[in-house]
């Protein structure tokens, strides 16, 4: 299965990703999740998208493009992928059908998380991140808190607060979310792929309504 998920930043597509991971056995292919492993080995790509990232703007559609068609050419993708947070503009969404048809494969569902802005900064004004990259997963200190407190329940690593889920770059990241990502919506509904989740809730029933949509 082929999902793209669209959603404001915070909205749970990384939370929702893992575990559709663990049921649909795809891998969860998160942009923003590349740039920072890249970053974190301090490579040329990793240091531009934090000059970026840092403002809470979108990195260039041409080095996003690169990464993800670099990412889709890799051999364990037979049972498909879940984007998370990619495409994030038209022109990307344009750049994923081409790749795609080069590839012979089509997008299943595009889901859509929705969740109202200010609920938004509450999430991620609050949000810890696993600082082991592979485990990567995410706790709210107040909606979602981990077993003992500043440490992953799956993997022990520490967790950490990213440096772009503060409240001024959380603003813009809204922002930039209305402006550029949100014409994605009636992009994939034109094409008959939208799937709207309602996105406030128990993580729990938000992944059952995800799963009623899978079919
Ligand atoms: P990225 O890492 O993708 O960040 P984002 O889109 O802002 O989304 P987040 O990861 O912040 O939120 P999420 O939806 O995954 O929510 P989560 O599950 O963590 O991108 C970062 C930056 O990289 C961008 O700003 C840009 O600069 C660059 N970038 C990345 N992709 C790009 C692209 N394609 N093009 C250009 N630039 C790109 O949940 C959030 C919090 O809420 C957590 O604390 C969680 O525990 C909590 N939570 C989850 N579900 C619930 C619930 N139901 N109720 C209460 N709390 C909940
Ligand atoms: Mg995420
Ligand atoms: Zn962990």
């Amino acid at each position: 299965m082929r999902i793209v998920l669209l959603g404001g930043p915070g909205s749970g597509k990384g939370t929702q990703a893992k575990k559709l991971t663990e049921k649909l056995g795809v891998p969860q292919i998160s942009t923003g999740d590349i740039f920072r492993a890249a970053l974190k080995e301090g490579t040329p790509m990793g240091l531009k998208a934090k000059t970026f990232m840092d403002k809470g703007e979108l990195v260039p559609d041409d080095v996003v493009i690169g990464v993800v068609e670099e990412r889709l050419a890799k051999p364990d993708l037979e049972k498909g992928f879940m984007l998370d947070g990619f495409p994030r503009t038209l022109a990307q969404a344009e750049a994923l059908d081409k790749i795609l048809t080069s590839l012979k494969k089509t997008i299943d569902h595009a889901i859509l998380v929705d969740v109202p802005d200010e609920e938004l900064v509450a999430r991620l004004s609050g949000r810890r991140t696993c600082r082991d990259s592979a485990c990567g997963k995410m706790y709210h200190i107040m909606f979602n808190p981990p077993k003992a407190e500043g440490k992953c329940d799956t993997c022990g690593g520490d967790l950490y607060q990213r440096d772009d889920d503060n409240e001024k770059t959380i603003r813009e990241r809204l922002a930039v979310y209305n402006s550029a990502t949100s014409p994605l919506i009636d992009y994939y509904d034109g094409q008959g792929l939208l799937r709207r989740v309602k996105g406030v809730g128990p993580i729990g029933e938000i992944f059952a309504s995800i799963e009623k949509v899978l079919g």
